[in-house]
């Protein structure tokens, strides 16, 4: 890439592989240049199964991405996502020096790297940690404690974590093509960062993203990150119930889940069908519309309530003003935000990315959020931090982000 302005956002998701260019410009705003697709195969559950197949669905993409914005590619920052991610809350506390009272930059990197010294399953890597707040001296809710007077410098970080060779698989497959790593970020931090306004994030929101064989979430309370993680389940078992159910072909079923599918129950007509087509010219079969979207409601219910089992662990949940903020390609079913709501029981609905220019309608699909959002998570760090590769990164390195 000719301009370092230039930013590159890869989300290798199960059902499809996107590349988002994106170019900074002088009055801080991004502008959205292209972007690629390619399908995705040897992909399963967010996390590759299949290395080469992998690779090629990324170069496809990223030839796509090329053409479209006319930009030639070198670096990426890459979206990771799958099951294995985790994260907790931590603090960290660092004492300054007798003789010096005011707080530098050295302690503010002394607190991070306390925070993360906690133990970690053996396999796994930091892959963010996030300023929740600071502390001085007892006092709570310092923004930025570099310059300011005190004894003693407390921060609670919000901890990201996963399994360092799934990580590193996904990293080998871009380095492969070959193309640089900027960096990996996990899919609902970047998504969250077009989905949600500082305001929304201040007064307390939640952002799902259900995509193809994972279902991503964050949860933001005051401003910072305090829950996130990932579950593998999304629209690709939703599609296998109604294949089940129906008894009819995986592809015919995703067709029907997107033609005809809705959430709603109780919408239909007594007796309602919808006709398959085959495509072979044979007789078509008739499947009931209340029974195609109880198998919807069914498995989408069950995600959210697993996800609100899981957020109920810790008191954050009762505190998402806001509500909740449902992206990735199931958030185009009919009638999901309304699930959310009664699951949740709060305020929910449909978002994609927002407030970037160039973000023509095309752009302005669920699917594209956490790609999107990569490159705004870029242009937020280049301009916020030292360079590290992902080496350092995914074993030392800790940006501070929210
Ligand atoms: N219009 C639609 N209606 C219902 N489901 C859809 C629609 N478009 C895409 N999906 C579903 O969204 C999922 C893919 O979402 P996406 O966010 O692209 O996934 P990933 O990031 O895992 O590749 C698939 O299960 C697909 O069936
Ligand atoms: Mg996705």
């Amino acid at each position: 890439m000719a301009s370092s302005d230039l930013m590159v956002g890869l989300e290798i998701g199960t059902s499809k592989i996107c590349v988002v260019v994106g170019e900074g410009r002088p009055d801080g705003t991004i502008k959205v240049l292209g972007v690629g697709q390619a399908p995705s195969r040897g992909v399963r559950k967010g996390e590759i199964v299949d290395f080469e197949t992998a690779m090629k669905c990324v170069h496809e993409a990223v030839v796509d991405a090329e053409q479209k914005s006319d930009v030639m590619i070198r670096s990426v920052y890459v979206g990771v996502t799958g099951a294995h991610i985790q994260s907790f809350n931590n603090r960290g506390a660092v004492v300054l020096p007798e003789d010096r009272d005011e707080i530098d930059d050295q302690d503010v990197e002394d607190v991070k790297i306390n925070a993360r010294e906690v133990s970690i399953p053996a396999p796994n890597a930091f892959l963010h940690s996030i300023i929740q707040h600071y502390h001085v001296d007892g006092q709570d809710g310092v923004l930025n404690p570099i310059g300011m007077l005190g004894e003693k410098l407390e921060a609670d970080f919000h901890i990201i974590h996963g399994v360092r060779t799934r990580i590193q698989n996904t990293i080998r497959c871009v380095k492969e093509l070959p193309l640089d790593v900027e960096d990996v970020v996990f899919n609902a931090l970047a998504a969250a960062q077009v989905v949600l306004t500082q305001h929304q994030k201040n007064l307390g929101a939640l952002v799902i993203d259900i995509g193809g064989g994972t279902t991503d979430y964050i949860l933001y309370v005051d401003g910072a990150v305090k829950q996130s993680g990932c579950f593998a389940v999304g629209g690709d078992h939703i599609t296998n119930d109604i294949s089940m159910g129906l008894r009819i072909p995986m592809t015919r079923a995703e067709k029907l889940k997107i033609e005809e599918g809705s959430v709603t129950l109780g919408n239909c007509l007594p007796g309602e069908t919808v006709l398959l087509k085959d495509d072979s010219g044979f007789a078509g079969k008739e499947v009931e519309r209340e029974t195609l979207n109880t198998i919807i409601h069914l498995r989408l219910r069950e995600i959210f309530e697993l996800l609100k089992r899981k957020l109920e662990e810790e008191p954050f949940i009762n505190y998402i003003g806001e509500g909740v903020f449902i992206t990735g390609g199931c958030s185009h079913l009919s009638g999901i935000a309304h699930l959310a709501e009664e699951v949740f029981e709060v305020p929910a609905r449909v978002a994609h990315a927002q407030t970037m220019s160039g973000l023509t309608s095309a752009f302005e699909n669920p699917q594209f959020s956490a790609a999107i959002g990569l490159i705004k998570y870029a242009h937020a760090v280049q301009a916020d931090r030292p360079r590290a590769n992902w080496r350092q990164r995914i074993t030392k390195f800790i940006p501070g982000f929210r």
